[in-house]
């Protein structure tokens, strides 16, 4: 049969750092579904076998062929983000004998951020703005030299839509996500003709969501009505539907310096 000219993705080799959880786990999964070999990332041992053992179990066809692999991946301190980048990227490629394709970055800690008559300089952890800011930087002056050049390579990071609409009262959490879209527009600039974009997510139904609401299970369904009212769409997104946004950006090479939204129509509400 002849490859369809709409099957993008298939045999290319995606790299997924944060795609243990989340949004980054089912752009894993997409990626493997549409034909990909994908590589996530984590940074500890224990929830890398964990999100390797779901896939491999869900798609046990991509694993006997061997097109699902993971590696250790601190991406959270200064000291160690270059050597780990580097490190990850020499392990993704087979010591840069296959050549990435695409590289999605979801990777993000809970940002524990106070009101603004309470925030103090140095608030926000350091670890929280590498993660969003220095970490981007970082993989868009390492991957290009273990990618295939031109348009049809993609890097995708993620942005939030409260980087657009910032939401009363968490005001401050507006700058994490613009600036990681930043970067990705910066990126666009400098590393083209790869294309680098953002996806900007509204509310989405991830472990960092459940995390954000704290352990009572009541807490968590209030904190979900309430995200639902602010949008056009009476809901909080899926992880399967957002994943589709990172899929759009890796496939459509005529794409670069975007931001996706994906957020039920909240910036219209
Ligand atoms: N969920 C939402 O409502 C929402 C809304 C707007 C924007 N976003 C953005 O969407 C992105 C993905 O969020 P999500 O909701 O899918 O979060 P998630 O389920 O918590 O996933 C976060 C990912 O980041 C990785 N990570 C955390 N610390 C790391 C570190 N030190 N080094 C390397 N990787 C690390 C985690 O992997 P390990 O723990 O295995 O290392 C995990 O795979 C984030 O940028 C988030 O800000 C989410």
């Amino acid at each position: 049969m002849p490859a369809s000219k709409y099957d993008k993705l298939r045999d290319s080799r995606v790299l997924l750092l944060g795609g243990t959880s989340g949004i980054g786990f089912a752009t894993a999964e997409a990626s493997i579904e549409a034909g990909a070999i994908v590589i996530i990332s984590s940074s500890t041992s224990n929830r890398l076998s964990s999100a390797l053992s779901r896939l491999k179990t869900s798609y046990p066809e991509a694993a006997t062929a061997n097109r699902i692999h993971g590696y250790i991946c601190d991406l959270s301190q200064a000291e160690t983000l270059e050597a780990n980048v580097k490190t990850l990227l020499e392990s993704a490629t087979d010591s840069n004998t296959h050549k990435l394709d695409h590289i999605t970055y979801t990777a993000a800690n809970v940002p524990r951020l106070p009101g603004l008559a309470d925030y103090q300089a140095s608030e926000t952890k350091p670890s929280t703005i590498i993660l969003r800011y220095d970490a981007p930087i970082i993989i868009g002056k390492l991957a290009p030299a273990y990618m295939n050049p031109g348009p049809r390579s993609s890097i995708t990071f993620t942005g939030a839509s409260t980087a657009s609409k910032p939401t009363p009262g968490r005001g401050i959490l507006t700058a994490l996500g613009a600036s990681t879209e930043g970067v990705a527009k910066g990126l666009a600039v400098d590393l083209a003709p790869i294309r680098v974009n953002a996806v900007a997510p509204g509310t989405v139904d991830t472990e960092l969501l459940r995390a954000l609401a704290g352990p009572d299970p009541k807490a968590l369904a209030g904190f979900k009505e309430m995200l639902k009212k602010v949008t056009l769409l009476d809901k909080v997104g899926l992880p399967e539907e957002v994943a589709e946004a990172y899929v759009y950006l890796m496939k459509d090479a005529n794409v670069t310096g975007a931001v996706i939204h994906t957020d039920g129509g909240r910036l219209l509400k």
